[in-house]
């Protein structure tokens, strides 16, 4: 993947000269330019780093974005812009160790590429885009982010009260751009107001248009299930060139095909599911095995990766400055990744060691960290000699999926192997005690008394959720599970 050098000064970022102009494409001509992407890697902070789209490549992804990065601070700040990303080499510098390392948008490895920034100044926004755009093949706007620090930062979808002013950041992009941009979205309240917002946004110049089919207060314990009839809606009242992406309810490869069938989309982009098993988008002809890899292989590849890219191929690993560490973005999301990898691994009691070791271990000294896919190793193949596995107990277990989307079930996947996170339903966290209903919900089911409206304030979902999402596709969750309910985008 890289080729060798001889320091750790791996980090260090080098600023590229802008490449000859290309023609700038639009919409589906773009689309198909880079390749018709269906299987995507979505935006993810602190998730979706070089390193991390690599290994997903590697398992069929055709397209990854960048995690979100804040405009003003990537246009203004040297510090960030070195955190955020590594620059491709430039050619007076291609002498230099750094240049034989992979960069974000490398060409061998990284592409299609597109870099999402949140913003709410369009002048701010151009600047980061119009540094960026050398990077990628496409600049995205976060139009999605529900969390609290979005609400402070006034960005991603506390901006769906400001049409202008969204119009505005997607049109400056449109216009000024060597590159296409695109949008990421939240669906609105109905149907109707949904397609007003997604025909603004692609007005306004959107070359893509990706449609998480969650509402903006649809987050943490209450994110309930996405309502892929929306993205249908979507689909079938604009014009069939638009280009649409749909996002939320992955958990198994055969969701992938649902979704682009139940919905008509162009793509499906996965989140979650992808940092827990990041062979999520294998095709439907791959076998068992190939669907849901061994962690200890996956994990040993991961980190591969992430030596090569940190310190070169074939070059030893050696301990890293804190500075070299924090501007190296693989590097800082490591830990983060294995505690997701592994958490079917750390249900079992016997394994906590792993997880404190993993817990304790300091991220710039990456050799502590190589150690744990040894111990990982050893772990599986102790436990496959035990209880060996067959093609026979494989296709037991999918057996069990009774057919992909809706009517699938939740896969008994044995802990030694990849498999998703299941996120309990609001329902399931109301039982489990990790979520109260507020006063206002209460008083709200109370007074309105009706079997349907107590059915959607319990499981966050409406009667179509239901159609295209059984619930029972979600699991009860054990008691080290309910430790790592984490609060998503
Ligand atoms: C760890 C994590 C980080 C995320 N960061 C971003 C982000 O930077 N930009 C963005 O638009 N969405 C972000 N999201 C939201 C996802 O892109 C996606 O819209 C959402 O998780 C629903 O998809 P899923 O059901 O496949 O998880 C993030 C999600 C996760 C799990």
């Amino acid at each position: 993947m890289t080729r060798a050098m001889t320091t750790t000064t791996a980090t260090t970022t080098v600023e590229s000269p802008p490449p000859p102009k290309r023609p700038k494409l639009h919409g589906r001509t773009f689309y198909q330019s880079i390749g018709s992407p269906k299987r995507i890697v979505a935006p993810m902070v602190d998730a979706s780093e070089l390193a991390w789209r690599i290994l997903s490549r590697k398992y069929n992804a055709d397209a990854a974005y960048s995690p979100m990065l804040h405009a003003r601070l990537f246009a203004e700040t040297e510090p960030y812009r070195r955190q955020s990303l590594r620059y491709a080499p430039t050619s007076t510098s291609a002498s230099h160790p750094e240049a034989l390392l992979s960069y974000d948008g490398d060409h061998r490895l990284d592409r299609p590429f597109l870099i999402q920034f949140c913003a709410n100044d369009p002048q701010h926004l151009l600047a980061a885009a119009k540094i960026a755009q050398h990077h990628c093949d496409a600049v995205d706007l976060n139009l999605g982010c529900p969390q609290g620090i979005a609400r402070k930062g006034h960005y991603g979808a506390f901006l769906q009260e400001q049409p202008d002013l969204i119009y505005k950041l997607i049109n400056t992009l449109h216009k000024e751009l060597d590159v296409p941009v695109t949008a990421k979205i939240r669906i609105l309240d109905t149907k109707e107001s949904t397609l007003a917002y997604a025909k603004m946004v692609l007005d306004a110049g959107a070359s893509i248009l990706t449609v998480h089919g969650r509402r903006r207060d649809q987050k943490s314990h209450n994110t309930g299930l996405a309502d892929w009839s929306y993205i249908r809606y979507l689909r079938d009242n604009l014009p069939p060139e638009t280009v649409i992406f749909a996002n939320g309810n992955i958990l198994y490869n055969a969701d992938v095909e649902a979704c682009l069938e139940v919905t008509g989309a162009d793509g499906v982009m996965c989140a979650e599911t992808n940092l827990y098993n990041p062979a999520i988008f294998m095709p439907p002809t791959a076998s068992f095995e190939e669907r849901f890899p061994r962690v200890d292989v996956m994990v040993r590849q991961y980190l591969h990766i992430v030596r090569d890219l940190t310190f070169g191929e074939g070059n030893p690993v050696v301990e890293l400055s804190k500075e070299q560490y924090r501007e190296n973005a693989s590097l800082t999301c490591v830990k983060s990744h294995l505690f997701k990898l592994l958490h079917a691994v750390f249900t079992r009691k016997e394994y906590h060691y792993i997880r404190n070791t993993l817990g304790k271990a300091t991220g710039h000294k990456f050799d502590e960290i190589l150690k744990l896919a040894n111990e990982l190793e050893k772990v599986v193949e102790e436990q496959l000699k035990l209880t060996p596995e067959t093609p026979e107990q494989w296709d037991e277990i999918m057996k069990e999926a009774g057919g992909p989307g809706a009517d699938a079930k939740i896969l008994r996947i044995p802990w030694w192997r990849c498999q998703p996170y299941v996120r309990p339903t609001p329902q399931q966290a109301y039982e489990n005690g990790a979520m109260q209903k507020s006063k206002k919900e209460l008083s709200v089911a109370s007074r309105e008394g009706s079997k349907e409206s107590k059915r959607e304030l319990d499981t966050g979902s409406t009667a179509s959720d239901s159609k295209e999402r059984a619930p029972a596709k979600r699991q009860k969750l054990e008691e080290p599970q309910l430790e790592q309910i984490k609060v998503n985008d």
